[in-house]
């Protein structure tokens, strides 16, 4: 056994050997054209991921960045910011939005639980919204909520309302059709499905949500949309010093998803997820999710069992595999197993196989 033990927790996720290796690449400058040559390459790839022929972005920050520049560029003042929050990462995503001084009305739904459209209307229906925020995949409950009905409610009922949402634990593991459902802002980050080392994050942005932007005063600087934009329609890719080590991960990553092919991975997802189902259930357990809204890239599993979660994930530790804790109140009441990124049902099989003496002790 080697010393690195198999990530199955939901990020950092597993890296490709050929793709952490292409981060050894040798460094260009930034301003230099084998740079541009390298980022103007990456951009239409990333589209066809993202499932866009608007815009896509780039940053040198993990996912949370991201959240700030949908808050930051998509509420005006004098109007309001609609957050859902049915777990952490919303929860994130709320606090993120009043730190910005956004008037941030917060609609809390228990955790395990999806976001339904018809809680999203009632809220909306008070008026003076701008946006609202929508976690895809809620990583501390393994919820995923239905985007494509959420998006139909909004753009029939509230055209001028922009659909933010965090992807960060399910873009490219599953199908988000940003242009056909009228998404305005999807963000993500590189270390979790897309299987890449932390430390970029990508967003789809609609043409909507640009045009809103300029009519936000103090959208800040490192995450302007605006002037993200205004240096890539120059040619002069990114206005700050962009993660070039792992911008060259990406672009090998990005070949590797392409070939598989997206239908092919996100299938690949949910045939680990269904065994990931079938184990939990034959070893006793429940799934923390509300049946039909369990997430296809990690399995919160329900310890109905109350077995010793932490020695559960010791023992897999000594095999060599990492598995996850509940995230925060839900620690030891649930634990989480990814199959995201790389993994799919051989690894899911190898896990199992590891873990099985734990259960039969
Ligand atoms: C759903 C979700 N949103 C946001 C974040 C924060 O992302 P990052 O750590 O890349 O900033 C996470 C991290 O796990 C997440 O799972």
């Amino acid at each position: 056994m080697t010393s690195h033990a198999k990530l199955f927790i939901p990020g950092p996720t597993q890296v490709a050997p050929e793709v952490a290796q292409a981060q050894t690449r040798p460094m260009v400058g930034h301003r230099s054209r084998a740079f541009a040559d390298l980022f103007y390459a990456i951009l239409p790839r990333l589209k066809q991921v993202l499932l866009t022929d608007q815009h896509v972005y780039i940053t040198a920050s993990s996912g949370t960045g991201l959240q700030e520049a949908a808050i930051r560029n998509a509420v005006r003042p004098g109007r309001k910011v609609l957050n859902m929050v049915a777990g952490a990462f919303a929860q994130r995503w709320h606090h993120v939005s009043v730190s910005n001084g956004k008037d941030a009305v917060r609609l809390d739904i228990p955790w395990g639980q999806p976001i339904r459209p018809e809680d999203v209307d009632a809220a909306l229906t008070a008026g003076g919204f701008d946006a609202v925020t929508i976690v895809h995949n809620e990583t501390s409950t393994g919820v995923m909520s239905d985007i494509a009905a959420l998006a139909h409610l909004v753009r029939e009922k509230y055209p001028d309302v922009l659909i933010l949402v965090d992807a960060v634990s399910s873009a490219s593991g599953v199908r988000i059709a940003f242009d056909d459902w009228g998404l305005d802002m999807l963000l993500t980050s590189s270390q979790k499905a897309f299987a890449l080392p932390p430390g970029l994050a990508f967003a789809a942005v609609s043409d909507r949500m640009l045009a809103r932007a300029q009519e936000v005063p103090h959208r800040g600087w490192y995450f302007d949309l605006l002037n993200l934009e205004k240096y890539l329609a120059a040619g002069k890719t990114t206005p700050a010093t962009p993660a070039i080590s792992l911008l060259y991960a990406l672009d090998v990553q990005l070949d590797r998803i392409l070939a598989e092919g997206l239908e092919n991975r996100w299938a690949r997802h949910e045939a680990a997820m269904q065994l990931t189902h079938t184990w939990a259930r034959e070893h006793g357990f429940e799934l923390f999710p509300a049946p039909g809204y369990e997430s296809r890239t990690v399995t919160c599993v329900r310890n109905t069992r109350n077995i010793d979660v932490p020695a559960l994930i010791a023992f897999a530790r000594e095999q060599g595999f990492v598995i996850g804790n509940g995230y925060g109140n839900l620690k030891n009441q649930t634990f989480r197993i990814a199959h995201m990124g790389e993994l799919g049902p051989d690894d899911m099989r190898e896990l199992f196989r590891a873990l099985e003496p734990f259960f039969q002790s």
